[in-house]
């Protein structure tokens, strides 16, 4: 058995069993057993509700479920969940977080939730007079657009703009792109959007003259960016021998690699969205969508970067920040039905979708440091190992205390083998 929590010296809560975990999220977020069981896999998505989103259903599919600690984001302790295969990913960004919190937290902002719609009009017999058609009849299509979801409309969601730009392809010759611009409250959107250009694709067609193909919605969501900055005080950054110094330098240079090198900027990113991503199918989003939008977004220069900055300020602290389109909704689609989903909304005290992007760009920021600290220090190996031998410090039956001890042991051996683990347990 764990050792309970005392009022001096709390277990942590990776030390937990997973039982107690849940427990104490379910009281710090007021979780009821319906929702805790959600989140734990013992109730959840079940295969009745898997046949309802996808065809073919067979079954559901299940990932772990780690909760992130220590993130103040704008002020605000949240507990983080994330669904992630990988290990070491939600220890480091708990691990980051604790560090920003010592700088104040992230401070997170997002803009209003405004997607992109895409019209391709082909055929026109004149694109530049079809082009200045469509712009004298704006203001029709946009009323015409605002009717069209009820419900959106009352909640002042609905289109803000409409831009139409002339491009050229061999294979087509000229054709015209209409882009709607389109608020969607705490939706995703892409089901809204979609619906909105089907309908004014022939009041479109007829006014251009043209032959209206693709409407669709653009994942290049660079209208709906969410940005997360931090400071670590520079004394949080000592790691065993590397000077808080050299490791401010080390990760302000690892980022300057990725900001100059497509090769490494991949990498680079792929850190940030193993934060942003867990986040995203822990509230059951669409993270094809912010992966696309991503990418997309970290080329719109012509070159791919970074997403994220990593640099000093006057008294050598090491800053960081992130921007990053992120659609992502708390009502409709997945995230309505999708019983742990819910519960993750609920445990992160969610209440609107520009919230939740704001503390999946924290994520993806810690993410993304955790990863340059280890990279710019001890290699990322060491971390991963020191994990894996706690597991199987508690696959051997290690609780409380004992796991770390088993753990360091075993590290400290470069054995780190299940049976070792067993002899430990029993010299113990
Ligand atoms: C591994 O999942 C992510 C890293 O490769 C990110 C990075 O290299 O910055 C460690």
């Amino acid at each position: 058995m764990a050792p309970h929590p005392t009022e001096k010296e709390p277990v942590r809560f990776y030390n937990l069993p997973l039982d107690e975990r849940l427990k104490r999220i379910g009281e710090q977020a007021g979780l009821t057993p319906d929702e805790l069981a959600a989140l734990s896999g013992a109730a959840g998505l079940q295969p009745e509700g898997a046949d309802h989103m996808v065809e073919n259903a067979v079954g559901v599919f299940g990932l772990p479920l780690g909760i992130a600690q220590n993130f103040v984001v704008n002020g605000q302790g949240v507990l983080v969940p994330m669904v992630i295969e990988e290990p070491s990913v939600v220890a480091g960004a708990s691990f980051m977080a604790k560090l920003a919190r010592a700088g104040g937290g992230f401070s997170a902002t997002a803009d209003e939730p405004v997607m992109i719609g895409q019209m391709q009009v082909l055929d026109t017999p004149n694109p530049h007079a079809a082009r200045l058609r469509i712009l004298e009849h704006k203001a029709e299509l946009m009323s015409e657009a605002a009717e069209i979801d009820p419900v959106l409309k009352k909640l002042n969601g609905g289109p803000r703009d409409l831009e139409v730009r002339i491009l050229e392809h061999p294979a087509t010759g000229p054709f015209l792109v209409l882009h709607l611009i389109f608020d969607v409250r705490d939706a995703m959107g892409a089901n809204v959007i979609n619906t909105v250009l089907e309908r004014l694709a022939p009041h479109v067609a007829a006014i251009s003259g043209g032959r209206v193909l693709l409407r669709i919605l653009s994942n290049l969501a660079d209208r709906r960016l969410a940005r997360v900055r931090c400071t670590i005080p520079l004394a949080e950054l000592k790691f065993g021998e590397y000077s808080s110094e050299l490791l401010r330098d080390n990760i302000i240079a690892a980022w300057a690699f990725a900001d100059a090198d497509p090769y490494r900027a991949a990498t680079h990113n792929k850190g940030i969205m193993n934060g942003v991503d867990a986040v995203v199918i822990a509230t059951a989003n669409d993270w094809r969508a912010i992966e696309a939008g991503a990418h997309a977004y970290a080329a719109r220069s012509g070159r791919y970067i970074s997403l994220s900055t990593w640099g000093k300020d006057a008294a050598g602290n090491l800053v960081g920040t992130l921007e990053m389109p992120m659609a992502v909704g708390i009502v409709g689609g997945a995230t309505r039905v999708h019983p742990a989903a819910r519960a993750a909304l609920k445990l992160m005290g969610i209440q609107s979708a520009s919230q939740l992007a704001e503390i999946i760009v924290s994520v993806g920021l810690a993410q993304n440091l955790a990863a340059l600290r280890a990279l710019a220090s001890e290699g990322i190996q060491k971390g991963h190992m020191a994990l894996h031998a706690r597991q199987i410090a508690i696959a051997a039956g290690a609780t409380g205390e004992r796991v770390e001890q088993i753990a360091n042991q075993m590290v400290a051996e470069g054995h780190v083998h299940i049976t070792r683990a067993e002899e430990l347990m029993k010299g113990m």
